[in-house]
């Protein structure tokens, strides 16, 4: 099969990586591994300090470590810690199913919540868990007779056809969910058997300055003091199968738990994370690199900082607001912070030129090799041809950037797409389907509008519109120079013109106008609201899209051969594929850093040194009283450690967005931890991973069950859970 590796390779290339230097492989020696292909890794693993054996990680058979670590909420990683399906993963994953359930009466952020029983655990509409029941290589029945430089065209429509089928028959076979996704940009593909939970109902969540303690300010920043954790549990019908919420639904049963170890951790000690990883590119080219570093990363940056101010400010001022913003806010300023990281390490490390060099490097290996029959035609071409295309799409890349972050990121411009759903309902539909289509979209209006704010968004508009006029001027759609020109072009009167006028930020009127008897065509169509939507839309599909595709379709293919033949210059054992929101197995061991040379960083952190950092004042450091008086009386129960209270952990492992409440397991697959973050210095780690200064930052697991019993008075969980200490 093409996608594999001749062996009579590994020879030429052994003495090829003596030759250009072993070290030119820089996506060796880490990775996200593939659980079912950890044999490949078995004499690190063991090296490194694993205790267990490889299948006891990863089987199909429901007696793998695999089978308690599940996809919670779609795009964070959490884990079965009982027989009775509670589910621990973070704070911050459970943040946003927990906003949907609180009000300004049942304040969880500032109280918390602990369900005294399972009776009192509270139902989380929406809310998935998904159980991974198998992976399996198929790359041998999906690239057969495929070719490395095939042509995408060529290329898709048989491997669509074939991923559906395939696809199918693992459904048909299996009665549960089945997906197939691409590895190694396409050289190899993996299906995904799975299960996903619906009724999934809330434990126990810390109150904020706890869960969130630091808040933004500490975000991807170490040292950290953040008990970001919180429980769930998965209920299930009476065949303990996937079923929607039911009063009498069952705690979901499973033999496949994990056993908490809270016996402590030292530095150097082995440990893995297995969890759920979005997106990494650690293969990627210099060309797209510095897109990201040169267009992409500042315009995010630039153009969220204007927004978050607005946000805050309105936030500070008024309970209510904070309420329906706080979810977005985080998740805004997450990205905006990791960027900033991101580009500060790759500057400070140089990664571009390391990324030229390596591609240096893969010149010289291709003209030894070009004649050998498994590198891909059009091979030599690679390079050239991807310096061409980042080039001829950088324009449409940069204005595409300020479309999404700072036009549609203004709620009322991004909500324009509800009043087309309305006008076309309206101009298509009659009588009672008009009624029942109406009725649909006024729930989701009320939806999004139990969550909007016109004033503060009115604030991130004057933030934005500037931004983007300023920055695309000549390249934006007419439209939004009209209604400009039209308030004298002043935005802080386009602004007040826009939120009086739209029907988006005027609840009842638009309410109104959904329950009329014959709502008007001629007001929805001149909401101005939807006008500026419509344009920014058509804007894009006229003149950004098609650049945009042609770019996309182009790199799909270059990327692909870039990996295809860089994969032949080391073993397979070396190279990870990227992250995809697959299950993965990542290793390394616990480690403080040195990041400027000075003093450096502990691998540890503790309570007396969040009760150091407490500012009543400010709402991110706000450490509650209670809180307080147990570190005052040392009062740590049995989770202590020589007098103090550990907070949190860091260590190699190489981990990404995605990893968030993932098991921090040590060398006997315990857990010791729920993976959190990352350093900000190595927040690069998406895109270039060096394990002297990327660190993944864990929850201690003693500092969760201390939580648990002293602040949530909740021990009565301590039942359910197999405890060492
Ligand atoms: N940085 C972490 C991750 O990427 C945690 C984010 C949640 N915390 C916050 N303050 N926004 O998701
Ligand atoms: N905090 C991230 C998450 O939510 C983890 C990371 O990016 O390291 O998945």
């Amino acid at each position: 099969m093409n996608s594999k590796i001749n062996p009579s390779y590994f020879i030429k290339t052994t003495l090829l990586c003596v030759l250009v230097g072993f070290s030119s492989l820089s996506f060796a020696k880490k990775g996200m591994w593939m659980p079912p292909n950890l044999g490949l890794k078995e004499s690190d693993l063991k090296k490194m300090g694993l205790k267990i054996p490889i299948s006891k990680l990863y089987n199909d058979k429901q007696t793998g470590i695999n089978q308690a670590v599940v996809i919670f909420d779609k795009g964070c990683t959490g884990e079965v810690i009982s027989s009775n399906g509670l589910i621990l993963t973070n704070h911050h994953c459970g943040y946003s199913a927990v906003q949907k359930i609180s009000s300004a009466t049942k304040d969880y952020f500032a109280n918390g919540f602990w369900a005294k029983n399972q009776q009192e655990e509270i139902p989380c509409p929406g809310l998935t868990v998904t159980f991974v029941r198998k992976m399996v290589n198929v790359s041998d029945l999906i690239l057969y007779e495929i070719y490395p430089a095939m042509k995408n065209e060529e290329r898709d429509s048989i491997i669509d056809a074939r991923i559906r089928g395939l696809e199918k028959g693992y459904r048909y076979t299996s009665h549960l969910d089945a997906q197939i996704k691409p590895f190694f940009n396409g050289n190899e593909y993996w299906v995904t058997v799975s299960e996903t939970y619906t009724d999934v109902r809330l434990v126990g969540f810390p109150q904020n300055g706890i869960g969130a303690f630091g808040g933004d300010t500490d975000n991807w920043m170490w040292p950290r003091h953040t008990g970001d954790f919180s429980l769930f549990r998965v209920y299930a019908n009476k065949q303990n199968k996937p079923a929607s919420y039911a009063k009498n639904n069952k705690a979901y049963k499973t033999a496949n738990f994990l056993t908490i170890n809270a016996k402590g951790i030292k530095e150097g000690d082995f440990t893995m994370v297995y969890g759920f990883p979005g997106t990494t590119q650690n293969y990627i080219s210099s060309y797209q690199l510095a897109q990201i570093q040169n267009i992409i990363d500042p315009i995010r940056i630039q153009a969220r900082t204007a927004r978050l101010e607005a946000m805050t400010q309105k936030m500070n001022a008024d309970r209510g607001v904070f309420l329906k913003y706080t979810a977005k806010r985080a998740s805004i300023a997450n990205g905006w912070k990791k960027w900033q990281g991101e580009l500060k390490g790759l500057q400070q490390n140089h990664v571009l030129d390391k990324k030229r060099e390596q591609e240096t490097r893969f010149m010289t290996w291709l003209n030894l090799h070009l004649m050998d029959s498994s590198v891909s035609g059009k091979a030599s071409e690679i390079l050239q041809a991807m310096d061409a295309v980042c080039n001829a799409a950088n324009q449409s890349i940069k204005t595409d950037e300020y479309i999404k972050e700072a036009v549609l990121s203004i709620e009322l411009i991004q909500q324009g797409q509800l009043l087309e759903k309305v006008r076309k309902t309206i101009s298509a539909l009659k009588g009672n389907a008009l009624r029942d289509s109406l009725a649909i979209l006024k729930a989701n209006y009320l939806a999004f509008e139990k969550d909007f704010d016109p004033a503060t968004d009115a604030a991130v508009f004057g933030a934005l519109m500037p931004l983007y006029f300023k920055n695309c001027a000549g390249k934006m759609p007419k439209e939004f120079i009209n209604q400009y020109n039209q308030y004298s072009a002043q935005f802080g009167k386009w602004s007040k013109g826009l939120y009086e006028r739209s029907l988006l930020s005027n609840k009842a009127d638009f309410i109104a106008f959904l329950d009329a008897e014959k709502p008007s065509l001629e007001t929805i169509t001149n909401d101005p609201a939807l006008k500026l939507y419509n344009a920014i839309i058509d804007y894009r599909a006229l003149k950004i899209n098609p650049s945009l595709a042609t770019y996309n379709q182009a790199m799909r293919y270059w990327n692909r051969l870039y990996t295809y033949n860089t994969l032949l210059m080391g073993d397979r054992a070396d190279f990870a594929p990227d992250a995809n929101f697959t299950q993965r197995l990542t290793y390394g061991t616990v480690k403080g850093m040195d990041p400027e040379g000075e003093a450096g960083y502990s691998f540890q952190t503790f309570l007396d040194e969040a009760i150091a950092k407490d500012k009543p004042s400010v709402e991110e450091f706000k450490v509650p009283e209670q809180l307080k008086a147990l570190q005052a009386k040392k009062d740590f129960g049995k989770w202590g450690e020589n007098n103090r209270m550990p907070i949190a952990f860091i260590a190699s492992n190489h981990t990404s967005g995605g990893n968030s409440g993932s098991p921090v397991l040590n060398a006997k697959g315990e857990l010791i931890g729920t993976n959190f973050d990352r350093v900000w210095e190595g927040t690069m780690s998406d895109l270039y991973y060096d394990a002297n200064i990327c660190r993944n930052i864990t929850l201690d697991v003693r500092y969760t069950l201390f939580i648990i019993e002293k602040m949530g008075n909740a021990s009565w969980l301590f039942k359910e859970m197999k405890i060492i200490k």
